[in-house]
């Protein structure tokens, strides 16, 4: 089973390289080799039945993860789970949906459009978290998303693979703390996601998060071909429980800002 999660992950790190070619040079940066260990790996969907978060989730189950927590946005209009495997190396999995019934009659009727340009089936299919969009869409129609919803517009645009990677600080030899982590990185010619300050979170809820912000990579739109924010890595530092375990979970308030690092800059 575990060579099995490992080669999915494989898959969707190369998918996720193929737009988010700093991720590669972060990557290397930071890590010595073996010691780049992935906190989690984050999705966005829509909530309509035949592509929710529970069709993604199922590949994770199939593989023995088990859902560990669940967590609202209210004003993104987001609600997301996370999974984890018994295996603490292996890749927590973040998994957003957008409520999509929340947003206007034409933002609606734009997404639902998309997904019914979908194979039936396609979510069950075994390379479906690495396998990007599945249907055409106007840059006009990304705009109108857009408007209402830089999260609806960055899945029209990408569709289905990791919207992010997350390093994990407590692997890294050469790092320990998340502000050395970051002046890295911004030495290194990266740009980090400001909004609420460089860091999220603190030693007080468990969790403490920084991210850059997303590469530009150019999209196939149906009237052209434009440049836009594709993905971005992120880092993340976990400091125990009282019982000696490290937190597992996620901090709403600091990945309600996370979510911006694909803001067009
Ligand atoms: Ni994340």
């Amino acid at each position: 089973m575990t060579a099995q999660i490992t080669s999915l992950f494989e898959n969707i790190w190369q998918n996720y390289l193929e737009v988010t070619p700093s991720a590669e040079k972060v990557h290397q940066l930071l890590g010595s080799g073996t010691d780049v260990i992935n906190d989690h790996v984050a999705y966005r969907t829509f909530n309509i039945a035949s592509v929710n978060l529970d069709k993604l989730a199922q590949h994770l189950l199939n593989l023995g993860y088990k859902e560990c927590g669940e967590y609202h946005f209210e004003a993104k209009c987001l609600y997301a789970k996370h999974f984890e495997h018994q295996d603490t190396t292996l890749p927590k999995v973040f998994i957003s949906e957008l409520l999509v019934e929340k947003f206007s009659p034409q933002v609606q009727s734009i997404v639902t459009k998309l997904v019914e340009q979908m194979d039936e089936g396609a979510a069950e299919q075994e390379n479906f978290l690495y396998s990007g969009k599945h249907w055409s869409i106007s840059f006009e129609d990304y705009k109108t998303l857009l408007a209402e919803s830089e999260y609806a517009a960055w899945l029209s645009a990408w569709g289905f693979r990791a919207n992010h990677f997350t390093v994990s600080i407590n692997h890294l030899e050469n790092y320990t703390c998340i502000n050395a982590v970051n002046d890295a990185v911004k030495d290194g010619g990266f740009a980090l996601n400001t909004v609420g300050g460089e860091v999220k979170g603190d030693e007080t809820v468990k969790l403490e998060q920084s991210s850059t912000m997303a590469d530009l990579s150019p999209v196939e739109f149906s009237d052209g071909i434009k440049e836009i924010p594709s993905c971005f890595y992120e880092f993340a530092l976990r400091y125990p429980l009282a019982n000696g375990e490290l937190y597992s979970g996620f901090v709403a308030a600091s990945a309600d800002k996370i979510f911006e690092s694909t803001n067009a800059a």
